[in-house]
């Protein structure tokens, strides 16, 4: 594979360099190109672009792999977005976002003085939400893949990595030690991710999932009814029962991911297509953009106090609109048009000034619960033919509520914490919310996940998104400007260290190394107040960018993701 660095202006890569740690080209292929968040599955992806298959094929191939090979975050016992674009000029979105179960309620995890339970919402059975994988990835297959893959061609590479084992990385044995207490306090989970002879995994060792591939195969055969009813049905009805859950098998029966239009926007010479509610990934991108647009952002210099500080407001001000504004569409009327347009944003930005910040509120920081870990997964695709596919997904926090299905052999999401438990109490994220976002019977949480595209000349030129929580929508937005403002290459751009902010708690979280001592204190004088993020590092952006002359994968070296191109 040939590798080529995409550079707008040499020059001035040269000078970035200097400013942060320099990084690897992107990398290059012609035909094809996935990013995702393992290698096991990229090439999977490859497999099937290059059998014939379009890039929906793939994405397809790719959301079962990454079940088996990022458990953590690839599921089929959890839920994601997919936004595409068609070689025929279409565009579409697929929600395939977890609901909350029809007995669930208000209230659900609040105690008797109507204070929230601590971690009732992460790490029990309540937390679980409908899971939407299944149906979404066969659903996107069915409508716009070639049609010259089967569904067995689809979900062969997931099988065969689940039922033969694939070798794990140092990093992945490393990972799966550090949760064996978290891991253990589940049989089922114990049992495939805890060594049977009790010690550390290491680099090299067969993760094998037997189970999993046994579910995986009755899918392969049944399709949706091989989740959604019969026997997979009733082993996670089953489990969730003896943990006092709530979710039934008429919830699975009746889950269904849905098309929806996507947000649209514009910055500069570009348009924005991306996820709409229930995420509020979307529109905030769109809004920020907007807001970011009436400023001569080039002038500013990358990551510099004023670039940081301006940032800062942008963020403050979208991520207010989203507490207040944002909820799943189907029950709450989300104010899209006002939004994303652009004279609203002129209107959002009237207030900002370089001298000093503007306090959030007097709403004290929120401080979220003491668990350590989070994980989602962005994978981008694009074929030859000209479609190109933006997915992310997720069980929430990693490995979700920790549950595995006994017999099934995948892990169930904790997706019911992105709810707002009860007003203005902070979810795991930090994230507050209102009435938009209570908890119905059948609603979807609201999500921060961003899988998006860029189209240049009406043809796509970024594809990209990112986990991350709350930072999700923040790393996709200094990615886009990294590439379009700042001149980076793909790979430049997804590594670049990130800062964030968003509204509550009025603070700027900044990754190592992604600010200087100098503007730091330009920025303290100003009213802000710093702090290194909570969980160390923002984001695992995966993103590809279409040149003239082929496709450039960009991998976040932030973890194991990995670009693989044909
Ligand atoms: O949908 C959301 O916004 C969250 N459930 C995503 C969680 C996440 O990104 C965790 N990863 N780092």
């Amino acid at each position: 594979m040939k590798q080529h660095r995409f550079s707008f202006i040499p020059g001035f890569l040269f000078i970035l360099s200097l400013i942060y740690p320099a990084n690897q080209s992107p990398v290059y292929s012609k035909h094809g190109m996935v990013v995702s968040g393992s290698r096991w599955a990229s090439e999977a992806g490859i497999e099937i672009l290059k059998k014939g298959g379009n890039a929906v094929d793939a994405a397809a191939a790719i959301g079962f792999a990454l079940a088996v090979t990022y458990p953590q975050a690839g599921n089929i016992g959890g839920g994601g977005f997919m936004v595409a674009y068609t070689s025929k000029g279409e565009s579409f979105t697929l929600d395939f976002r977890e609901k909350a179960p029809e007995a669930a309620y208000r209230e659900m995890y609040l105690d008797e003085n109507g204070e929230v339970i601590e971690n009732l919402s992460l790490f029990s059975p309540l937390a679980v939400g409908v899971p939407g994988s299944v149906d979404g990835f066969l659903k996107a297959w069915r409508d716009y893949g070639s049609g010259k893959i089967s569904r067995r061609e689809i979900l062969a590479p997931a099988i065969r990595l689940a039922a033969r084992g694939f070798p794990i990385t140092y990093r992945f044995a490393g990972f799966l030690n550090d949760r064996r207490e978290f891991f253990e306090r589940d049989d089922g989970a114990r049992s495939i991710f805890v060594r049977k002879d009790g010690r550390p995994w290491k680099a090299g060792d067969r993760l094998v999932q037997k189970d999993l591939a046994r579910t995986l195969k009755r899918i392969s055969r049944l399709g949706r009814d091989g989740f959604y009813t019969g026997k997979v049905a009733e082993l996670i009805e089953k489990e969730i029962r003896e943990g006092n859950g709530i979710m039934t098998a008429r919830d699975l029966a009746r889950y269904e991911s849905k098309y929806r239009a996507p947000v649209t926007g514009t910055f500069r010479d570009l348009e924005i297509l991306s996820m709409g509610p229930p995420s509020s990934g979307g529109a905030l991108l769109i809004q920020m953009l907007n807001m970011l647009e009436y400023f001569r952002l080039d002038t500013l210099g990358w990551n510099s106090a004023d670039y940081i500080h301006l940032l800062t407001e942008v963020e403050r001000r979208a991520y207010a609109d989203r507490a207040e504004h944002m909820g799943d569409p189907d029950y709450w009327d989300v104010p899209l048009e006002m939004l994303t347009s652009k004279t609203y944003a002129k209107s959002r930005i009237q207030d900002i000034s370089f001298s000093r910040a503007t306090p959030s509120s007097e709403v004290s920081a929120g401080d979220p619960t003491a668990y350590e870990s989070r994980e989602t997964t962005h994978f981008s695709v694009v074929d030859r033919f000209g479609n190109a596919v933006s997915v992310t997904t997720t069980l929430n926090t990693s490995f979700g509520c920790g549950i595995v299905v006994e017999g099934a052999g995948f892990f169930l999401n904790n997706e019911m914490d992105d709810f707002s438990a009860k007003p203005g109490v902070p979810n795991v994220f930090g994230l507050v919310g209102k009435e938009a976002n209570s908890i119905q019977p059948g609603k979807r949480p609201l999500s921060s996940m961003s899988p998006t595209i860029v189209l240049k000349n009406g043809a796509p030129f970024m594809i990209l998104g990112s986990p991350g929580g709350a930072t999700i929508i923040t790393t996709v937005l200094q990615c886009i400007l990294n590439v379009v403002v700042h001149r980076m290459d793909i790979q430049e751009a997804v590594s670049a260290p990130r800062i964030h902010s968003q509204w509550l708690p009025d603070v700027i979280m900044t990754e190592p190394r992604s600010i200087s001592k100098d503007s730091e204190r330009i920025l303290v004088s100003r009213g802000h107040t710093l702090a290194p993020y909570r969980w160390g590092y923002i984001g695992q952006a995966n993103g590809i960018l279409i040149g003239k002359d082929g496709f450039y994968g960009g991998a976040d070296p932030r973890g194991e993701n990995a670009a693989v191109g044909y």
